[in-house]
């Protein structure tokens, strides 16, 4: 539903940012516990979720996944979403520090903008945990969950690969040999997920563009030449419109995939490519890669107008959140499972990292609707 709206949007040349956003739902109760409570009164604390957008369907299931379990585990809940507006995001978790949070779970917008917020969280005692994505250049960071980034990249990268037929399903090389044209999209610049992701897909991509396996048309393989600000679907379109026009507009090089990060640039691309002419299904259609297994691109993938997605189990995130919360708030140590790859500028937070799984048209029955995280009818 929300990438039907936004492929209209698209359509439309509409700001769907504007369009689409809900406003911020405030929710759950705001009561205060005091600051100097001991550790063992800390039952039925307040938490604070900060999470970015409603754009996406990914945050609304993980800030309705955390507020559910810490509901459940009988703690307040103060959850909000900032419309992708980081003043926003910010006043949203002065607020949070204000009615007497215990401890934020925040998905940042932008990860090195909350320095003042994190600052007065800690003068207020109150613990951070950093979700899915790094707050940066502040060491007022207590813990991290999220997925393995680098392999997310890895495993995009490996899709393209097997969307092209360099690899096989099982990953094995098949012997051919392409050369293939292909064009890179990375995330946005303010998100340190978005260099992992960029880095990962590079470590598989690189060495075959480095012996011609891979042509980059538009030579344009740099983080910050692919980057999308804001991780914006209009402004994946404008470039897929533009490399089009400029890379692909003679006849002579047929493009044959696209290393997309998200599911919501994906939509772009493909918004590009059909208003480029393209049609979904014909020989000329490029393999698509993407991100978060959205409804409607798992759809746009049981269609064939995408090739895969990347799915990250929200409610597994959201378990690891709400098992790092009850800890702090016990005075526990939460369980982590890295403590050397997510450097913030300031401190290596300690981490406990999920695992991402490929979804392609071969698996998605099972990863998706077996697992319960899907129902058959979501996906018609
Ligand atoms: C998340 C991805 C998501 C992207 C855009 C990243 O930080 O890890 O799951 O696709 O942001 O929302």
């Amino acid at each position: 539903m929300f990438h039907t709206k936004k492929i209209a949007a698209l359509a439309m040349g509409a700001a769907l940012v504007v369009t689409l956003a809900a406003c911020s739902t405030g929710r759950g109760g705001a009561g205060s516990d005091g600051a100097g409570d001991a550790a063992g009164s800390k039952a039925g604390a307040l938490v604070g979720i900060a999470m970015p957008t409603k754009v996406d369907q990914r945050w609304i299931q993980d800030g309705n996944n955390v507020e559910k379990f810490l509901q459940k585990a009988g703690y307040k809940t103060d959850l909000e979403y900032a419309n992708n507006d980081i003043p926003t995001q910010a006043k949203q978790i002065e607020s949070m520090i204000t009615k007497g949070a215990k401890v934020l779970v925040i998905a940042s917008i932008d990860g090195g903008a909350l320095g003042q917020q994190l600052d007065d969280a800690k003068a207020a005692g109150v613990k951070v945990i950093s979700y899915d994505r790094l707050l940066t250049g502040d060491a007022n960071v207590d813990y991290y969950a999220t997925f393995d980034n680098f392999k997310v990249g890895v495993l995009q990268a490996n899709s393209l690969l097997t969307g092209l037929g360099y690899l096989d399903d099982s990953g094995t090389k098949t012997g051919k040999t392409g050369p293939w044209h292909v064009e890179l999209f990375a995330g946005s610049p303010d998100d340190n997920n978005a260099t992992f992701f960029y880095n990962g897909a590079m470590s598989v991509l690189k060495p075959l563009i480095d012996d011609g396996t891979l042509v980059v048309t538009s030579g344009q393989t740099a983080f910050n030449q692919i980057a999308i600000q804001g991780w914006d679907p209009a402004t994946a379109k404008k470039r897929m419109d533009d490399l089009l026009a400029k890379s692909y507009s003679t006849g002579s090089t047929k493009l044959d995939g696209i290393l997309s990060p998200y599911d919501g640039l994906s939509d772009g691309i493909i918004a590009a490519l059909e208003s480029g002419g393209y049609k979904v299904g014909a020989a000329d259609w490029p393999v698509i890669t993407g991100q978060d297994a959205e409804v409607a691109s798992v759809k746009q993938i049981i269609a064939g107008s995408q090739y895969s997605t990347i799915f990250k189990d929200t409610r597994k995130l959201a378990t690891q959140a709400v098992a790092m919360t009850e800890a702090v708030l016990k005075g526990d140590t939460p369980e982590v499972n890295d403590t050397k790859s997510y450097n913030n500028g300031k401190k290596v937070v300690p981490t406990f990292l999920l695992p991402p799984v490929v979804v392609t048209k071969a698996n998605y029955q099972k990863e998706l609707i077996d697992s319960g995280y899907y129902t058959p009818s979501d996906l018609k």
